[in-house]
């Protein structure tokens, strides 16, 4: 029997209760979210039971979720914008630290009892207790994602990872922010017991009971802490993230390292040192720009919120480089697949690629089976009939497309979803040959699938509302994010991405290496040069976007792009392009530097992208400028740390930016000529000011 116990001050998101073992179980349940969150009240709580405990002194402590989604997902973001002032958030932090390190000195045994999510803040407090035991199934999760928002971990993770799982392995988890699995947890020594549902509770009884005695570090673990050999870890460190980020840019991973080369051979003073370094990575615009992209992903996802009947089955239709992979990730997130194409030459490469996916994701044998069983060849169509969501992904032909919905029209349930993965015809053309062309949609994904998160969501003129939304809780059901925007040539992504990547081609053109251009956008913080990028995508499909948005909204596309599709030099898929690959590999030059200034051309290329970006925005491509962000971020990986195109010309200047435009008309022509709609936006400075 469990007698529940109140603490002194009333509790709303925590409930205690005693066992007749004497054992003291303390569940969080946060009121009215579907997540636990460690805000401040949340904490202020716990601190009330701690008091409690240290008070009453059970036989040994559990604390667990009676929130079934999981454990803890972290501290709760929408109080860190509160957070301004370095000093004081410090001071605070030092707070949370005096809270985990009293339920660390509990003289009894202490279990964290995790099933779920248990992200950061989440984390830090089960490390904090003794012992782990986590629920072995697919839904549990661990990880310090911190970095992610431009942070590291800060209610003393950084002090308890490595001392739990030693350098390397704490280091891995909070600079790539990555998650773990319950069996992943288990082998790098994060966790103690990973159980089945039958066994969880006892494993955690036996935790008490037991005591059991943890392993120590491995002696080259111990080894990689000491004060001789930290300086040479972490230069290591340094040296791979600065792989993949600047300290300019991204200055959390590099505030980590140093914290802990300067701190790790003493616990106080790191505890301490980490409060300051968190406190201040708090402030900074890196950080703040990643918490506003963070609410803005989970904007969209709200959209998926409204889409009525849930999805089992999808049929793809054309089993090409998109059809194909969508169907091999939609197979992964758990939906049964039927994919098409005209004959079984076209599928099996897509099988193939699918397998070789799945065998790299997925790890157990038996989840892996179950995924490939998910994709099924489909010759003759028949999972039409019985599909809850059709895409089509066949070439990007009007009339075969037209063809292929009149068909599927006929086939398909009345409330399936019926819907074109097309990335330039018009959805209204599309539409036109059908009875009820109310009914098509564009769910537009981006290459490679796996990778890119983002899914434009189009809606044409005679498209029907709730088919929409439907769209949307599809992307959302496989993990995707929905961005809403309206059918017009090239949608939004392509539409701003292509005048920054033809304005890189004529840099090209005009006699400076592909590598020199590519290294400018990199310092800027893309995450590919734009010609690699072009490379990547494909230079005849860059070809036929540049040509379909020159013929509706003017302008012309480099000559030296056609050439280069002219002479079968399509890209990395053809294994020539603007670069010469080796298999996987790009062969890069050595080039020059430029003999312009580095600025003009970093300029020349973003403000292209910029003035797209506004011209979006004034027609209303998407509803707003945020979506604008949030769209560029996750459809092409434009700098994130900046905040997305729209918040980075605000953060530097509208004014200047429509200045440097003319005077770049003046020199190259009309390209360059500022949108109508930079004058709202003005408008808009100017009332700041
Ligand atoms: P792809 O040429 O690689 O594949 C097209 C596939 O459709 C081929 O396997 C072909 O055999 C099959 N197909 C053609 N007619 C068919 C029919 N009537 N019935 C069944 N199968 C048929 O083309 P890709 O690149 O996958 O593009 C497909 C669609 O996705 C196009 O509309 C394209 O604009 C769009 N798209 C392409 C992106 C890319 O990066 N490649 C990105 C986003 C959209």
């Amino acid at each position: 029997m469990n007698t529940v116990v109140e603490s002194a001050a009333p509790a709303a998101n925590w409930t205690l209760s005693v066992d007749d073992d004497n054992i003291a179980w303390l569940n969080i349940d946060c009121v009215g979210q579907s997540t636990n969150t460690l805000s401040a009240a949340v904490l202020e709580e716990l601190s009330g039971f701690i008091d409690e405990l240290s008070r009453t002194r059970p036989r040994g402590l559990v604390i667990g979720s009676a929130k079934p989604s999981g454990f803890i997902v972290g501290a709760d973001i929408s109080e860190f914008e509160t957070l301004t002032d370095p000093v004081e958030t410090a001071a605070m932090i030092s707070t949370v630290h005096a809270l985990f390190s009293r339920i660390e000195a509990f003289p009894f045994p202490t279990v964290a009892r995790i099933h779920g999510y248990c992200l950061g803040g989440g984390l830090e407090l089960a490390l904090a207790c003794r012992y782990r035991v986590v629920l072995d199934d697919p839904g549990t999760r661990l990880g310090l994602p911190e970095i992610l928002l431009g942070l590291h971990p800060g209610f003393g993770g950084t002090v308890r990872a490595i001392e739990r799982v030693g350098v390397m392995a704490a280091m891995d988890l909070m600079l790539t922010g990555r998650n773990l699995d319950p069996r992943r947890a288990l082998n790098i020594g994060l966790v103690d017991r990973a159980v089945p549902q039958r066994h969880f509770d006892r494993a955690v009884r036996a935790m008490i009971n037991d005591e059991p005695v943890q392993p120590r570090l491995a002696l080259a673990q111990r080894a990689a802490n000491k004060s001789v050999t930290r300086p040479l870890v972490a230069m290591a460190l340094r040296r791979e993230v600065a792989k993949r980020a600047l300290e300019q840019h991204y200055p959390a991973p590099y505030a980590l390292i140093r914290l802990w080369q300067e701190y790790g051979g003493n616990r106080e003073a790191m505890f301490r040192a980490e409060a300051r370094s968190i406190a201040e990575l708090f402030v900074s615009a890196t950080s703040r720009n990643l918490q506003r992209l963070f609410f803005l992903q989970e904007r969209l996802k709200t959209y998926g919120r409204n889409g009525a009947a849930p999805i089992q089955h999808v049929h793809v239709i054309g089993a090409g480089t998109m059809g194909g992979d969508i169907a091999a990730w939609c197979a992964m997130r758990g939906l049964k697949v039927t994919l098409q194409d005209r004959e079984i030459k076209y599928i099996a490469p897509a099988i193939k690629r699918a397998h070789a996916m799945y065998k790299k994701r997925i790890r157990d044998r038996y989840r892996r089976a179950q995924v490939q069983d998910n994709l099924i060849i489909d010759l003759d169509g028949s999972g039409i009939a019985g599909a809850d969501v059709i895409i089509e992904a066949i070439v990007e032909n009007l009339d075969a497309k037209r063809d292929l919905f009149a068909n599927i029209e006929k086939q398909a349930k009345p409330e399936a979803l019926i819907a074109t993965n097309t990335s330039s015809i018009p959805l209204e053309d599309i539409a036109a040959g059908m009875a009820h062309g109310e009914r098509l949609v564009g769910v537009h994904f981006f290459n490679p699938v796996a990778q890119m998160q983002l899914i434009e969501i189009i809606g044409g003129s005679v498209t029907d509302p709730g088919q929409l939304a439907r769209a949307a809780a599809f992307a959302v059901a496989i993990d995707r994010q929905p961005l809403p925007a309206r059918s017009s040539p090239g949608f939004l992504i392509n539409r701003i991405l292509s005048p920054y990547l033809q304005e890189a081609m004529t840099i090209v053109e005009q006699g400076t290496a592909p590598a020199v251009v590519d290294r400018i956008a990199k310092e800027f913080g893309m995450p590919m040069g734009p010609i690699e990028l072009a490379d990547t995508v494909g230079l005849d499909i860059c070809l036929s976007v540049g040509e379909v948005l020159a013929s509706s909204l003017g302008g012309a596309v480099p000559d030296i792009l056609r050439m280069k599709v002219a002479q079968g030099r399509l890209g990395r898929k053809s294994q020539r392009g603007f670069y010469d690959y080796k298999g996987q590999k790009i062969v890069r030059p050595k080039a020059e530097a430029p003999d312009q200034p580095e600025n003009d051309l970093r300029d020349r290329m973003l403000l292209r992208l910029l003035n797209e970006a506004v011209a979006c925005l004034r027609e209303g491509v998407v509803s707003d400028a945020d979506l604008v962000d949030v769209g560029m971020v996750f459809g092409t990986g434009f700098a994130p740390f900046r905040g997305g195109p729209l918040h980075y010309a605000r953060e530097r200047g509208v004014h200047g930016i429509v200045q440097r435009l003319q005077q770049f008309e003046n020199q190259y022509g009309e390209r360059f000529r500022p949108d109508e709609g930079w004058q709202s936006l003005m408008s808009a400075e100017s009332e700041t000011v």
